[in-house]
């Protein structure tokens, strides 16, 4: 496929950009007191170098401290931090790209104010309390570490007055003079994701009666004068973006898409060059992943739609877009810019990839939230797939000083990371896999978690195509390792999943099933133990009509049968365990969710893991946390007992040889644990 019309030119006011991809403002929490430092700088050059259109930065506080929601934030409220700016747009200009710093006053969420002792500004007093059910599913390490912005003190709040609002448009016209003059090409003022312009333009927020709230021309009143009066002082020396919420989830009189499409026009009118259609959740602990960052691919397409009939200047969309939807977007004239977040997390490199037609190349953001959690914990992100990202110095690959011959043992997502790191710094490496495909359990889990299947196919064609030798279907005895004399031997086996004890005599008139159970009778392949007849005969079925080649199938056909009874337990309420209750309760299982542990869903990256639990509920899932609970249903389904198990390191190592472990062989961290495991070994060799 051409990205034609997502690799043209565009005009965002008096800045022409390369082409339609926009980098969406992302908090890296990299700054020292203010200042981009040097690894944020990096972070930011580094997308430009991979050819995005426009960077924008993680949000800036305008009156930091403030305002502001992070200790780490960068900052636009004193001249002493324009070197730090200029320094970042002079780095962004030497790699072709443009700069536009996001602008913003927290106001709710300004944790900083908290620590500080100022009450929180806000339109009007909040009423009601957020359910936080969700926090159950939260340690206890990580309930403390939500409290790193605000010290973890108490808020308080003060309805904003003439005074504050006249001082706020004020330290928004100084901030984005700063900048202009530091040398960026655009500011982005942040009026969504429940930041202090959003809450006046919200009907859900704003309950005032004064010339601030009420009518929605009141509502929008401070937006307009805040963008009005920063026009009056740049003049159109720089761009001005305005982020809107398209949508507020969960929030009673929250923002509809129409609402949104009159609060464009109004920036519009009032000297916007642009408007970035987002979206936002009231509940930052249920509905994290409906907004600001959604699950569904291309979530908010509607949103920029609607606001993009109303406008005549560009609209930027995001959320989830993919470069192919992306591209159809603005071909269709729905939009005239994507935002590509977390996927330009995971791979700087896009669009240089897309103009190389190398599309099957780019690495795939796997949805998994793992970079975000790091936000509510005010740190620097950290990405599942991309080790590099907060750490660049990484991303470069260097050669080899010795090329070597390195033997994989395992072709799950370590092995094949590591594959294709020692591959693309040169050495020669083969890759033995003992079952007939690549992915191990990771290719397993599409069945649950289907955003994790473009990871398998990313590393399967990756390797492939920097000429890894792989071996399926062959499983090497340490003495055959040895044999082939190796240079490195990297075991990459996976972990075991353990069949409960027989002391376990509540199981005793169950049919107990462990993954390996499940996996060979929903695809086919490997053994069924303990099954039913009738389930092993489904299995062969399976294995005849080579039903496992793509596991979509297998999804779907799973939706019109599943040779598993009505009543099902589900012992393990981790993260494999959750997904696989409510993926069953989804195919009308009554389904019993059994954790011994106070939390489900562990350890699944926060967001994730609190929409996990509330979908397994809505379908009906029991949950029993803190539970040893006697089990009396028909089919059991082991999803607990994880162990890494790497015996065939232990032979090698005691015969003399060189031997890495890594992924769940080494230490339980799915894909995460993985890829990161493996960088560190395939970039040390
Ligand atoms: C780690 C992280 C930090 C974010 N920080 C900000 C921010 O500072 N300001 C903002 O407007 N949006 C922020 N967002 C939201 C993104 O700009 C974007 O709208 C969202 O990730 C959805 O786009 P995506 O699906 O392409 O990732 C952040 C997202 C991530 C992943
Ligand atoms: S951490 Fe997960 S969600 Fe975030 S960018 Fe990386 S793969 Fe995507």
């Amino acid at each position: 496929m051409s990205f034609g019309s997502l690799l043209s030119a565009g005009e965002i006011g008096a800045m022409t950009l390369s082409n339609r991809v926009v980098l969406p403002a992302m908090d890296m929490n990299l700054c020292d007191d203010g200042d981009f430092s040097k690894a944020e700088i990096a972070h930011y050059t580094a997308r430009a170098a991979g050819g995005v259109g426009l960077i924008i930065t993680g949000t800036g506080a305008v009156a930091w401290p403030n305002g502001g929601c992070s200790w780490h934030q960068p900052s636009f409220s004193n001249d002493r931090h324009i070197p730090s700016i200029r320094a970042l747009a002079d780095s962004i200009h030497g790699a072709g790209s443009k700069l536009c710093v996001q602008i913003c006053h927290h106001g709710k969420t300004a944790g900083v104010d908290t620590a500080q002792g100022r009450p929180l500004l806000v339109p009007s007093l909040p009423d009601g309390k957020l359910d936080l059910a969700a926090l159950q599913d939260n340690t206890m390490d990580e309930l403390a570490k939500l409290g790193t912005a605000s010290q973890g003190k108490q808020a308080t709040y003060k309805e904003a007055d003439e005074d504050d609002l006249a001082w706020v448009i004020d330290q928004f016209v100084q901030g984005a003079a700063r900048a202009a003059r530091a040398g960026v090409d655009a500011v982005e003022i942040h009026a969504a994701h429940g930041y202090l312009i959003n809450t006046f333009l919200s009907a859900g927020y704003n309950k005032r009666t004064d010339r601030w709230g009420g009518a929605i021309e009141n509502r929008g009143r401070l937006m307009t004068e805040i963008v009005r009066a920063v026009r009056a002082q740049v003049g159109n020396t720089i761009a001005i973006s305005v982020r809107l919420n398209g949508m507020e989830y969960g929030l009673q009189d929250g923002m509809t898409p129409s609402e949104a499409a009159i609060f464009a026009v109004m920036a519009q009118d009032a000297g916007a060059d642009a408007i970035h259609v987002s979206a936002n959740a009231h509940n930052p602990f249920a509905d994290f992943t409906d907004g600001p960052l959604p699950s569904g691919e291309a979530q908010y397409r509607e949103f920029a739609r609607i606001v993009k009939k109303a406008v005549t200047i560009p609209v930027i969309a995001v959320g989830r877009i993919t470069p192919e939807i992306g591209n159809e977007m603005i071909a269709r004239g729905e939009c005239d810019f994507v935002s590509m977040g977390r996927q330009l997390l995971a791979d700087p490199d896009i669009v240089n990839k897309l103009k190389a037609d190398q599309r099957k190349s780019i690495r795939p953001c796997i949805n998994c939230y793992v970079c975000v959690e790091q936000n509510f914990f005010d740190a620097p992100p950290k990405c599942a797939v991309n080790p590099a990202l907060c750490n660049e110095d990484i991303a470069e690959l260097v050669p080899a000083p010795h090329v070597k011959r390195v033997l994989i043992v395992g072709g799950g997502p370590a092995g094949l990371e590591a594959a294709r790191i020692a591959a693309s710094r040169g050495h020669v490496v083969s890759l033995y896999e003992a079952s007939s495909r690549l992915g191990g359990t990771a290719w397993f889990s599409q069945l649950t978690t289907p955003d994790n299947g473009p990871l398998v196919d990313w590393l399967e064609h990756e390797v492939r195509r920097l000429g890894v030798q792989i071996f399926l279907k062959t499983r090497l005895s340490a003495h055959e390792i040895k044999q082939l004399a190796p240079d490195e031997v990297i075991v990459a086996t996976g972990a075991v999943r353990n069949r409960p004890s027989n002391e376990r005599t509540d199981y005793a008139r169950s049919r107990v099933y462990t993954g390996d159970d499940l996996r060979a009778l929903l695809t086919g392949e490997g053994t069924v133990t303990s099954a039913s007849p009738q389930a092993r005969l489904v299995a062969r079925l399976a294995r005849l009509a080579r039903i496992s080649s793509k596991m979509s199938r297998v999804r779907s056909l799973s939706r019109a049968y599943l040779p598993l009874s009505k009543d099902i337990t589900v012992i393990g309420g981790g993260l494999v365990g959750l997904e696989l209750a409510e993926f069953l309760a989804a195919r009308g299982r009554r389904v019993t969710l059994v954790e011994q542990g106070a939390q489900l869903g562990l350890p699944m990256a926060m967001p994730r893991r609190w929409t996990a639990v509330k979908r397994a509920v809505d379908h009906g899932v029991q949950m029993r946390r803190s539970s040893a609970d006697v089990v009396s249903t028909r089919d059991v389904i082991c999803a607990g007992d994880v162990v890494a198990h790497a015996p065939i390191a232990q032979e090698l190592r005691a015969s003399g040889s060189v031997v890495h472990v890594i992924g769940d062989a080494n230490d339980i961290g799915y894909i995460e644990g993985a890829i990161h495991s493996a960088g560190e070994i395939a970039r040390g060799m």
